[in-house]
């Protein structure tokens, strides 16, 4: 008989699920496995307020598979012009469990981002008194600053600075690169946390180049050098309740990745799990998956851990090579075709 491996059932803390057709072809995948997920506000136009969230919720929860359960946790969007009473009334009411921060222009639809973290002071200081987290894209966008360095610059020019007029802020750091990142992290409060890709702990920079230009690597952060990935695994292996699961699964069209200035973002939803348990399975650490995937990231946003199972076995299943969209385009999943040494039973 296969090994199995059996833990709670997990949660996402990062996810982008897009809306619309996409939507509904990639959601199946995170709620086949996972219990709840952070929905990043990232659309355009971006959820900036509690309507936004909650007519975007109704639209994840209407493509829910039957008899599926799974709760999509909605969060703000900030920007400039961010009314702190709004935001904190919208915590306050369960529209949003969060808020992101994204640096203007550091990815993906963030051309509507904060162009100056002291640009929302108050709002910040309105999170800190009402115990709102505030998830952060870590990078500065600088163009004048290598993008291997945007992690580390942000974490000396702006979070370093941020912790210290704000103290009490419970602040995600999203989807950790970097060695840098992980030591600042090990040493903060409890009230900060940290999401780790499942890529990150699997690629380094080698392989958005390895043979020719690898689109399907192309993500953001970008990956970094082996020292920083082993770090990640480190860090997310050790049991160290700051770290938890969050895939960053980012779903573009095929069309919008293999051109001449190709998306950022990697989908891994169908088989985020999977990927996982490899990396603490090479690490030997398969003991500690539960703690990172299902108990360290509800132990930070104060919830409940899910009451469910899952059950992984090790037998060799391969990646499905796209996901088809109803408008002729595909999605290609991360490692589309190759073979995975965990497979999710149920
Ligand atoms: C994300 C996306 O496509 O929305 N892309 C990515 O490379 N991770 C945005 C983000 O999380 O930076
Ligand atoms: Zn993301």
């Amino acid at each position: 008989m296969a090994e199995t491996l059996t833990i709670r059932r997990p949660d996402d803390w990062h996810l982008h699920l897009r809306d619309g057709a996409v939507l509904k072809s990639v959601l199946p995948y995170t709620t086949q496995q996972f219990g709840r997920a952070i929905v990043m506000p990232n659309l355009t136009p971006p959820i900036t307020t509690t309507a936004a969230a909650n007519a975007y919720r109704n639209r994840i929860v209407a493509a829910i598979p039957e008899g599926v359960s799974f709760k999509p946790l909605m969060t703000a969007y900030l920007t400039n012009g961010t009314d702190a009473d709004a935001l904190a009334a919208g915590y306050r009411d369960g529209a949003y469990v969060a808020a992101k921060l994204y640096p203007a222009h550091a990815t993906t639809n963030s051309s509507a981002g904060v162009t100056d973290i002291r640009n929302i002071d108050g709002v910040l200081e309105r999170m800190a008194e009402v115990g709102m987290p505030l998830l952060v894209h870590g990078e500065v966008t600088d163009p004048a600053v290598d993008i291997f360095d945007r992690e580390a610059v942000f974490i000396d020019k702006v979070l370093e600075p941020l912790i210290k007029r704000l103290p009490t802020l419970r602040i995600v750091f999203e989807h950790a690169t970097t060695e840098r990142a992980v030591q600042f992290i090990r040493q903060a409060g409890a009230h900060i946390g940290a999401t780790i890709t499942p890529h990150h702990l699997l690629l380094n920079r080698n392989a958005m180049f390895q043979g020719g230009i690898r689109p399907h690597h192309y993500c953001l952060p970008v990956v970094k050098r082996e020292k920083h990935r082993l770090a990640l695994v480190e860090a997310a292996t050790s049991g160290d309740p700051h770290f938890f699961l969050g895939t960053d699964s980012a779903p573009h069209a095929v069309a919008a990745k293999e051109t001449a200035c190709g998306c950022a973002g990697i989908f891994n939803a169908p088989t985020a799990i999977e990927l996982y348990a490899e990396v603490f399975d090479s690490a030997g650490a398969l003991d500690r998956l539960e703690a990172f995937a299902s108990l360290n990231g509800p132990r930070f946003y104060g919830l409940p851990v899910n009451q469910q199972t899952i059950t992984l076995e090790r037998s060799p299943m391969t990646v499905p090579d796209a996901v088809a969209l109803p408008d002729g385009g595909e999605i290609r999943p991360f490692r589309a075709g190759e073979t995975l040494a965990w497979r999710f039973v149920t």
